[in-house]
């Protein structure tokens, strides 16, 4: 029987069972198969914590090697790929040029399967198809941003692994072992979270025996939006307009007073706090000794205390995300991309688990439109 209270926003509604991560927000915690994301951010590589979501456990060295080989063998932007992002005009948004990406990458892989039924594919074409887009990402996301700058692609190199290469595409530099090593914990932080508005697209979209990347482009789609994974770029739009620490309650009074949404703020699962946030603050305070930005934890704590003070809403992981990403190098348009290349790893975990054991995701509405009515010169056949 429908359960007849409506759930908007299916705000506490439980959908599906998953395998995959566990966020309790009374232990304030998040599990990856198990394991609390502090200690797999502090040990582990992207790619390993990748193979947890996909195949439950960590990969033996065997096993990660071999996940290595085939990812740098797929690492290369495409000229398909690449040419569908030229022929964007340069100031799309570099959401819409990797979702692009992503559409036309899922264009060549499925050509021929002219059965609908077929386009769903087998796990084993699936998990490669994971590992690929995974591979793919961290080029088609720099080349848009170098792209944006006038700069030219910069090749792969198979001697860094995946965080260390994702900085040298983006910056064509040697990355330094400190940006290296918060990036990767970014990353780790991103990659999963349960049944968030942009995975859930995801197994909606897997949940109709669509394919693949269907469901990866519709994801794409909801994680742009300011509300989710968008936040992180507006948090930077935010710290420019506050300007320094000083501006913050000025600016809060105003912002408050307009009754807006302090984005990087709030989340609807975590109310006393986000999981990751202490561990992406941490990375964000080595990058500020890094890059001798005081300035950046100044602004970050001040505004942060305050609106803690103000509304009792605590800061999300996009709010130590964007400030990080900023003193990296990446553009502000650049930060929900990157959001992209970490949480494919999430997001095909959940298609691959929604794949095994699969019910169409169909729920009800309550109608609320006019009673029923009709046409006044309508004949029914006799
Ligand atoms: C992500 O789901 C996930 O797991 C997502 C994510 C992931 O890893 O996939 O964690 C990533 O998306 C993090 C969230 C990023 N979004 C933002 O930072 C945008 C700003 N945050 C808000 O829009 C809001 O907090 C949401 C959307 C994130 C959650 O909101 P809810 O649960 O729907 O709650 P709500 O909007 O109904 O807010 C409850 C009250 C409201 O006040 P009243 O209208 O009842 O007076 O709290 C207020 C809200 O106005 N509020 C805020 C606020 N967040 C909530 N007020 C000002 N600024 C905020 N950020």
């Amino acid at each position: 029987m429908a359960d007849n209270e409506i759930k908007k926003g299916l705000a506490g509604v439980i959908a599906d069972e998953t395998a995959v991560s566990k966020v309790n927000p009374e232990t304030n915690s998040l599990l990856y198969r198990g394991y609390p994301v502090q200690e797999l951010a502090a040990t582990q590589s992207f790619e390993a914590v990748a193979y947890l979501l996909w195949h439950g456990e960590l990969p033996t060295d065997e096993q990660l090697d071999e996940q290595r080989a085939t990812e740098r063998a797929h690492r290369a932007l495409a000229p398909e790929v690449k040419d569908a992002i030229d022929r964007l005009p340069l100031d799309s948004h570099p959401m819409d040029e990797v979702r692009t990406a992503v559409s036309v990458i899922g264009a060549i892989e499925t050509a021929g399967i002219s059965n609908v039924l077929d386009a769903v594919g087998t796990p084993e074409e699936n998990l490669q198809r994971s590992l690929q887009l995974f591979a793919a990402l961290p080029a088609i996301v720099s080349y848009g941003q170098r792209r944006r700058r006038g700069l030219e692609a910069v090749d792969s190199r198979d001697d860094l692994d995946y965080a260390a290469n994702f900085l040298w595409l983006t910056f064509g530099e040697e990355p330094d072992a400190v940006v290296v090593d918060a990036f990767n914990r970014s990353m780790i932080l991103y990659a999963e979270h349960s049944f968030n508005a942009s995975t859930f697209t995801a197994r909606v979209i897997t949940s109709t025996l669509s394919d693949l990347y269907s469901a990866v482009v519709g994801a794409i789609g909801a994680l742009k939006g300011p509300l989710h994974g968008g936040a992180n770029e507006a948090v930077m739009h935010i710290f420019d307009e506050i300007g320094g620490a000083s501006e913050v309650s000025g600016w809060l009074d105003k912002a408050l007073a307009e009754k807006r949404k302090i984005m990087g703020f709030g989340h609807r699962v975590y109310k006393r706090g986000d999981s990751r946030v202490p561990t992406m603050k941490a990375a964000l305070d080595t990058l500020v000794a890094h890059y001798d930005r005081p300035d950046v934890a100044e602004l970050y704590e001040t505004l942060e205390r305050e609106f803690v003070e103000r509304k009792g809403i605590y800061p999300n992981l996009d709010y130590p995300s964007g400030p990080a990403y900023n003193l990296i190098g990446y553009d502000t348009l650049t930060f929900t991309p990157l959001f992209v290349a970490a949480r494919i790893s999430g997001w095909t975990a959940h298609i691959l688990e929604q794949q095994a054991s699969n019910a169409l995701i169909r729920p009800l509405s309550a109608y609320n439109g006019p009673d029923e009515r009709h046409i006044a010169e309508y004949e029914p056949d006799t």
